[in-house]
């Protein structure tokens, strides 16, 4: 971790993003290029997500979600399904005691109500337990899907409309992003898709409107902290317009 720690602390603090959402892509590549079972890349994939947590916390970023299954994932072969909820129970076992030493508050997006009691209760007992931690905001996508994220919002505000405490004419964006998940936080600034796939994969399509978006090759297992200090310098080299000119962020920027 020294050298890793030197690294870090070398890094422009002023102009890292506030909020980093990662799609962990290519443990089942970084596997079969081993010649080992896809399962021992989603079990490796857990050491990155540990080490990218920890280096997260160290440089101060305030959010960060990770994708670890979506909600088309459950048509893989069912046995890969399986291996995937027992890591999930397994890790959360180990590593919550330590988000909590620092800090870290763990919170769930997606539907878990089809998920064994098992894991719902190990995922509800690591929110309840690091609810009121200041540090990191880590959020885990979990049978996440950014249609299933807009359309669950669009249902309680059409049950509002139904009450009639809401007219149709009257629905703003903010009201939308009120029932969003996420919707407690500012929208990512980065977005990090490792494995080579430069596709959103129905992650968080609402909340990455206006996301810095960065991909690269490296498989998620091989994603070390050298490899998540270069997307961040690559956040940071970028001009984030808004729809504005060049010209008027640069003089926002001098002002
Ligand atoms: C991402 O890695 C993890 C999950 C989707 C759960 P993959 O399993 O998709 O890895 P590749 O894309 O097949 O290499
Ligand atoms: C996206 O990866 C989902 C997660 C990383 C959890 P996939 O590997 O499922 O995405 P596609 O199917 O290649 O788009
Ligand atoms: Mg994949």
């Amino acid at each position: 971790m020294g050298k890793d720690h030197n690294l870090l602390e070398e890094l422009d603090k002023t102009t890292l993003p506030q909020h980093v959402a990662i799609i962990m892509d290519g443990n089942g590549r970084w596997a079969q290029k081993r010649l080992m079972p896809r399962f021992a890349g989603h079990k490796s994939g857990v050491n990155t997500v540990r080490a990218i947590v920890e280096a997260s916390v160290q440089l101060g970023i305030k959010a960060l979600t990770l994708f670890a299954f979506s909600s088309e994932n459950w048509q893989r072969p069912q046995k890969e399904v399986d291996t995937l909820m027992d890591l999930f129970v397994s890790a959360l076992e180990r590593e919550v005691a330590q988000l909590h030493k620092n800090n870290v508050c763990l919170k769930f997006i997606g539907d878990r109500t089809v998920f064994s009691s098992k894991l719902q209760q190990r995922i509800n007992e690591s929110e309840s337990l690091t609810a009121a931690n200041s540090g990191l905001q880590l959020s885990i996508a979990a049978n996440y899907g950014g249609k299933w994220d807009i359309l669950q919002a669009v249902q309680k505000i059409a049950a509002k409309v139904k009450a009639n405490e809401l007219e149709p004419s009257d629905i703003t964006v903010a009201d939308i992003e009120t029932y969003m998940c996420l919707a407690d936080m500012p929208a990512p600034d980065l977005f990090i898709r490792t494995g080579g796939e430069q596709r959103i994969s129905n992650f968080l399509i609402w909340q990455l409107a206006y996301t810095e978006l960065y991909f690269t090759e490296v498989l998620w297992p091989d994603f070390d902290i050298t490899a998540f200090i270069e997307a961040i310098k690559a956040y940071s080299g970028r001009q984030r317009r808004f729809g504005l000119t060049g010209e008027q962020v640069a003089k926002q920027g001098n002002a």
